[in-house]
């Protein structure tokens, strides 16, 4: 029988007796005596064996090697003053091995070392294919049993607290709107008919509140072919949620002592609720993004008004066409960041070219508000607009003012990235900070300039506001987003349930009665029984514990995730399959290999 876990022993066990199981971490031979790092889930412990003292052991330590499995009993004792090991929770104690039974050796080669991965850097797609021996590191065993914990922590205060049930809906159903590619899967018994995976259980939940479930919850997988990134996986996990009768303030501040409850029993930290909101729009001002880290300042300034009729016709003519001039100003920056890198070739010029700007014009602030630029910008300037620059962008001596010129979407990316990246370079971001942010009025929809069409933002079930009906067009929906430092972790909103207005927004996005009736017509004919009042949020479980775990990528808190290329390299999947198979199926492929 286990009597403890390897990283539980400390040395309240001096003097037990103690039988653990586990993995050969690392084994020293020091002139004789053999040390051993046994390790589990919890983490390690040093076990000793000596030829005097345990001569039984002996011989069966000396033949192990690194990630052998092995039971070991022995007894607990205090190690001495020199190997004290402050830096393990168990280095006060070691256990002198009575017995050592090897339960399996290894046979091959290990691909890389288990022991020292958690401090030299391991290729990524090495740790993928042999993603069982990646996950027995310290730091990615952690990081699955800190993801048990928010889940744990997630059920606790919704079941105990708020009486969430949670349902299970349909793994293979129909296209969900969430705006991203389908994964589709064959019918055998329906020959040339395909179920799509769900990219989120949204038409479920809210057929669950026509149910009278009145709160559901779903640890729910949800896959979305698209491209991926560090924050993105083709199927990843949501917590969702959806609750009747409830506004939206009632929404958000049950979900702001959930986001709390998760802090303080995962990590013992206070959040301060409820947290602070900024509309979209304030959001765009000020950041040029709708998923702000406000962790740093670096805040935009809008100078479209003070430069309308500027003589410099990049600024006025891109205020004339219906952009923006905005500036994002740095103190310090005329130390810290040379003409070099904002003129073409440079990086920071790359950035804003990779954004979709022509360019960065700047300004150096010098003594006595001296302005120090390139001459079109300064040759245009009046003595008041140099002085009212000043003011709004509040530069004094030591400033860089980057400026972005054009249409508002390509500034506001461009600063967004301007910002994050200059801010993270000079040192701004207090990584100790945990900044939870609401983003809220959404608008309903965005223009999709390839379709040339409106597209609904969130979904197309999302609310307007009430006042906003007489133009739906611009109007603002009930629809929120929350920030986790820069991150967006979870969105939702309050949704139609009067048929009218469903028709008026289904209209707005071009969809006809009858594309609308063959896509969702269920939906809508439930909706006719009596649908009550009703909202929901969704969260990205993955990207939460990333960032509580202090991750850069999701792939570091998913157990099995999937490449950049969409592929799992332990399964080799996506594979082919025998053409049997397809033909079960009355599917043939269209591909034709580049020769
Ligand atoms: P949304 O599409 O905003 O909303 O998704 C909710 C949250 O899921 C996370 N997320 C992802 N995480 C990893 N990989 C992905 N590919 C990925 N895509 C999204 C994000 C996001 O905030 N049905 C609505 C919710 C609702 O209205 O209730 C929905 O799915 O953290």
């Amino acid at each position: 029988m286990r009597t403890y876990y390897c990283g539980e022993v400390r040395q309240q066990q001096i003097g037990e007796t103690l039988t653990f199981w586990g993995w050969v971490d690392r084994r020293r031979d020091h002139g004789g005596v053999i040390f051993l790092d046994l390790r589990d889930r919890t983490g390690i412990i040093q076990i000793v064996s000596d030829p005097q003292r345990t001569p039984d052991s002996y011989e069966h330590a000396e033949a192990l090697r690194n990630e052998y499995v092995v039971k070991v009993t022995g007894r607990v004792s205090q190690r001495p003053e020199e190997s004290l090991n402050p830096k393990l929770p168990t280095g006060e104690v070691e256990v002198y091995a009575d017995s050592i039974e090897l339960l399996n050796a290894v046979r091959k080669q290990l691909p890389f070392q288990v022991s020292t991965a958690d401090l030299e850097p391991v290729r990524e797609d090495l740790r993928l294919k042999y993603r069982y021996l990646d996950l027995r590191r310290g730091r990615m065993s952690k990081n699955l049993q800190l993801r048990h914990q928010v889940v744990k922590a997630m059920r606790r205060y919704l079941e105990d607290q708020q009486g969430f049930i949670e349902v299970e809906t349909p793994i293979l159903t129909r296209s969900t709107p969430e705006g991203a590619r389908d994964y589709l899967v064959p019918s055998r018994v329906n020959p040339s008919q395909w179920y799509a995976l769900p990219q989120s259980p949204q038409l479920f939940k809210q057929l669950l509140m026509v149910s009278g479930l009145d709160r559901y919850y779903q640890i729910a997988r949800c896959f979305r072919d698209e491209d991926l990134r560090a924050d993105r996986q083709p199927e990843f996990t949501q917590l969702d949620m959806e609750m009747s009768f409830l506004s939206q303030e009632e929404i958000l501040q049950l979900n702001e002592e959930l986001i709390a409850y998760i802090f303080k029993t995962v990590k013992g930290i206070d959040l301060p609720i409820p947290f602070p909101r900024l509309t979209y729009a304030e959001a765009m001002e000020y950041y040029g993004s709708d998923k702000p880290d406000t962790r740093f300042g670096l805040k935009l300034v809008n100078l479209s008004q003070l430069l309308k009729d500027s003589g410099f016709k990049v600024f006025s003519g891109a205020i004339k066409a219906g952009g923006v001039v905005k500036v994002l100003p740095i103190p310090g920056g005329n130390a810290a960041i040379s003409n070099v890198r904002i003129k073409p070739g440079g990086d920071l010029f790359k950035e804003a070219t990779d954004a979709g700007a022509k360019g960065v014009a700047y300004v150096r602030v010098k003594a006595g508000g001296e302005i120090d630029t390139i001459g079109a910008i300064k040759d245009n300037l009046s003595d008041t607009q140099k002085q009212e620059l000043l003011e709004l962008t509040g530069a004094e001596d030591g400033h860089l003012l980057l400026f972005g010129a054009g249409p508002t979407e390509v500034v506001n990316k461009t600063l967004d990235r301007l910002r994050l990246v200059i801010g993270k370079e000079l040192g701004l971001i207090d990584t100790t900070k945990n900044n939870l942010l609401w983003v809220t009025e959404f608008p309903m929809f965005e223009w999709n300039a390839d379709q040339k069409r409106l597209e609904a933002l969130h979904h197309p079930f999302t609310a307007p506001y009430p006042e906003d009906l007489h133009d739906l067009k611009t109007a603002r929906a009930q629809a929120y987003d929350l920030v986790f430092n820069g991150y967006e972790i979870g969105g939702g909103s309050l949704r139609i349930y009067q048929q009218e207005i469903q028709q008026q927004v289904f209209e707005a996005i071009g969809l006809s009665p009858e594309e609308a009736s063959n896509k969702f017509g269920f939906l809508l004919e439930a909706f006719e029984y009596g649908a009550p009042p009703h909202g929901g949020i969704a969260y990205g479980l993955d990207r939460l514990v990333m960032l509580l775990a202090g991750e850069e990528s999701i792939r570091d808190v998913i157990a099995f995730p999937k490449t950049q290329q969409a592929s799992c390299l332990l399964t080799d999947a996506p594979s082919g399959v025998d053409a049997k198979q397809l033909k079960e199926l009355h599917v043939a492929s269209t591909y034709k290999p580049k020769t």
